[in-house]
């Protein structure tokens, strides 16, 4: 299934566009105590605009310079600060920022891209202790079944494998939860159907119902089986300069 724009849906009533701002709330969380911040497969570019709204210094960068051109239209008071960029050659100086999110990406980043050498990018261009924030879905059972229902492809990374690269690299992880029963499906995100009607006063009592039920699940050690996105958030133990003399 081919969905016109699908960046359309960042704006009016669409019920997506609040349940993206809940996803960039999820991650803002994550980052207290850090102010320069790389939104790393940046997209239409809204976390990186909602993370400046937040007072942070936030870049945002994308592989797709159509991606990146969409998202200063959309984001004019961020368009300075988005760039077409590839995760394999990032055009920072070492140790720039302190934290580095990658919202979506990763999967892309571990099955398309050189991993190695984009995460040998990410911890050049990270201050030592610098914090990874990983927000990307979880393809269990039901976020496979439901892809599958809208025939929609898409390349994975599990939180298992997310968790192992993550340690053999020497990264501490910090955090770690899963979130997201209903919103993002009922929403569509930007590929699926759109299932609830667009009326914006059902939309705050249906993203805190999700908030309060996500986060009951993960907590009784079911977010693996049911929810449709995990958090991860590590800090390198070893500094950019120390990994490179062993
Ligand atoms: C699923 S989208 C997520 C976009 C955005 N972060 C969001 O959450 O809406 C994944 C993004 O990663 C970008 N991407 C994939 N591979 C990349 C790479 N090697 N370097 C930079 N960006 C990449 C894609 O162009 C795409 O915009």
């Amino acid at each position: 299934m081919k969905i016109a724009s699908p960046w359309k849906r960042l704006q009016g009533n669409h019920f997506w566009r609040a349940v993206d701002r809940e996803h960039n709330r999820i991650i803002i969380e994550q980052l207290a105590g850090c102010t320069h911040i790389l939104d790393l497969g940046c997209g239409y570019g809204s976390l990186t605009a909602a993370l400046q709204q937040a007072g942070f210094q936030a870049v945002g960068v994308d592989a797709d310079a159509e991606q990146i051109a969409q998202a200063r239209a959309l984001f004019p008071e961020a368009a300075n600060a988005l760039f077409p960029m590839d995760a394999a050659r990032l055009e920072f100086p070492d140790q720039r920022f302190d934290a580095i999110v990658l919202r979506d990406t990763l999967h892309h980043l571990w099955e398309e891209a050189d991993t190695e050498q984009a995460f040998s990018e990410i911890e050049r261009i990270l201050r030592p202790g610098g914090r990874l924030v990983i927000f990307d879905p979880n393809p269990n059972f039901v976020v496979r079944t439901a892809r599958r229902l809208i025939a929609h492809q898409d390349a994975e990374c599990t939180f298992q494998q997310a968790r192992t690269w993550l340690e053999q690299r020497d990264w501490k992880i910090q955090r770690q939860f899963f979130t997201e029963l209903f919103a993002l499906p009922l929403s569509g995100g930007y590929v699926g159907l759109e299932l609830v009607p667009a009326w914006p006063a059902l939309y705050p009592p249906l993203i805190a119902a999700n908030r309060i039920l996500s986060s009951a699940l993960s907590r009784w050690g079911l977010g693996p089986h049911l929810l449709w996105r995990y958090v991860l958030t590590a800090v390198r133990q070893t500094s950019f300069g120390a990994s490179r003399t062993t």
